[in-house]
């Protein structure tokens, strides 16, 4: 990207898989923007990362998240100095979602509504407002789930949230070739964040697991750079499941 600074949209960031996709990414050198509707502030290896505060359903709040960050103004998070090169866009993660437990016992409207807008419209949004100011060459990487492919009980709307993830990331994949960028997804299975740790069953999940153990958030961030990265180039469309067997049987 010559003298531009690499910079990556991380949404989710200030919790969970988010946190530490921007944490990896900030010690990988990137410049990051990291958008949450909580605001919140993070050091890493030196560098201080703040949330701007968007919320991903609302597509206006993220384009002047975006402008103002590529602009360099100051009220853009960023890791670097609020000034400096010129910025464009390198990586687009789609992390922010939401996992209400939903039944067709329990559901209502709203709820459908809040469960789609932010793991389906969220996504179309931050890729929308990203991909104009991405260069040849960028990526974006969207959160799936295992509930894309499996059934968990009491999941009714997440899991088809996650599935509509899975398959617009094929959609998109193929509206971006054109212009290089590539769009995969990541399917994890059960993961140590602070929302998953709220539903108390992580303990008895680990046990179900052919490899006996949740995933560390560490270790699924690791995946952004990968499917960003030179080794993943020609790859596109595709969601990589990373469950610890969780879905093989
Ligand atoms: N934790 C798991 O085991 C697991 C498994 C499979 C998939 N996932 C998916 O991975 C992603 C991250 O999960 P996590 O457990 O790290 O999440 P988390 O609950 O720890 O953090 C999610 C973050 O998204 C933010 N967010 C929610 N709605 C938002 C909105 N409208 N706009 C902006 N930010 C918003 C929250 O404020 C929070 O900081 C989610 O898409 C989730 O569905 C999680």
């Amino acid at each position: 990207m010559g003298s531009e600074a690499r910079t990556a949209i991380v949404t989710g960031a200030a919790s969970g898989m988010g946190r530490s996709t921007a944490e990896a990414l900030v010690e990988e050198g990137w410049d990051v923007l990291a958008l949450d509707r909580v605001e919140t502030r993070f050091e890493v290896a030196g560098v201080s990362v703040r949330t701007v505060a968007v919320d991903v359903t609302r597509r206006d709040e993220v384009r002047d998240a975006i402008a103002a960050h590529l602009a360099g103004a100051p009220s853009g998070t960023t890791s670097g100095p609020a000034s400096g090169p010129a910025k464009s866009l390198g990586l687009v993660a789609n992390i922010a979602g939401i996992y209400p437990p939903s039944t067709l016992g329990d559901f209502t409207e709203d709820l459908y509504r809040r469960v789609f807008d932010v793991n389906v419209l969220g996504v179309l949004n931050v890729t929308a407002e990203a991909v104009p100011h991405m260069a040849e060459g960028g990526a974006v990487v969207n959160f799936a789930s295992v509930d894309a492919f499996t059934v968990s009980p009491g999941q009714l709307l997440y899991g088809a949230s996650k599935a509509a993830v899975v398959m617009l990331t094929k959609e998109l994949a193929l509206e971006l070739a054109p212009r290089r960028i590539r769009v995969n997804a990541i399917a994890p299975g059960w993961v140590s964040t602070p929302g998953n740790a709220a539903t108390g069953r992580m303990d008895a999940a680990a046990a179900s697991i052919p490899l006996g153990r949740v995933a560390r958030p560490e270790e699924i961030a690791r995946w952004v750079s990968i499917l960003a990265g030179p080794d993943a180039a020609f790859m596109t469309g595709e969601t990589v499941v990373l469950s610890g067997g969780d879905v093989i049987r």
